[in-house]
């Protein structure tokens, strides 16, 4: 198979030395990649800004910075691959202008007028094809099911893995993570704590089922 995986954080300009970010360091999505080509798959990985890097020959990464330019590399690779796992923590929000030189320090408030990033998960959803497979992730404070299963469905997911800001040493940064993953037929499969490479496993086993 090929597949396609996005991962990491965006940067959105503010002015040529300023950004926003998040804290997404691209592990879990890395894991997930490095789990497909072990297992002989080819993976085109599509990184926003992350400090790691991925060793197996059989990944193909595409580095960009913003959602914009997430956006246009997903897009142009999708109809190539036989599914994706969108991992990356995609900025909802982009400045509307992206001032040219730095900005400087003045005595009043700063406003930054922000408009919506385009969602990559709906736009992969909505081009899908029945051969193609699509799982996305979900980062919830509250009514973490209900609004996960809401994103699987608008998006058009097959699956989707729900992480939970409540569970300690989960999420962004850390080695571990503690998933439940809801698939569009009903199904839930609820998992202990486990590293990011166990997790990546059990991801894959849930594709390849
Ligand atoms: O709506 P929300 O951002 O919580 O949805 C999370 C899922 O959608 C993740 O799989 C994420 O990678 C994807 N997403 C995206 N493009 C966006 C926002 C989210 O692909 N602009």
């Amino acid at each position: 198979m090929k597949v396609l995986i996005t991962a990491g954080p965006t940067y959105e300009r503010i002015d040529p030395v300023r950004f926003i970010g998040n804290y997404s360091t691209g592990k879990m999505g890395f894991a997930i990649a490095e789990t497909f080509a072990a297992n002989g798959h080819d993976v085109v990985l599509v990184a926003g800004p992350v400090q790691i890097k991925s060793e197996n020959p059989r990944i193909h990464r595409i580095d960009v910075e913003s959602a914009a330019q997430m956006y246009e590399a997903v897009m142009s690779e999708f109809p190539k691959v036989d599914g994706a796992v969108l991992c990356a923590a995609v900025a909802d929000f982009t400045p509307i202008t992206v001032a040219d030189k730095k900005i400087k320090r003045e005595g009043d408030n700063l406003v930054i007028e922000l408009k919506p990033t385009q969602d990559i998960a709906a736009a992969v959803g909505r081009a899908k094809q029945p051969n193609q497979f699509l799982v996305g992730f979900a980062l919830e404070t509250n009514d973490e099911e209900a609004h996960a299963l809401d994103k699987m469905r608008r998006k058009n997911l097959d699956f989707i893995v729900l992480n939970s800001l409540k569970d300690k040493n989960a999420c962004f940064g850390y080695d571990t993570n503690k998933v439940t993953i809801l698939k569009a037929n009903g199904e839930k499969h609820e998992y202990p704590l486990k590293t990011k490479k166990e997790v990546a496993q059990d991801i894959y086993d849930n594709i390849m089922l």
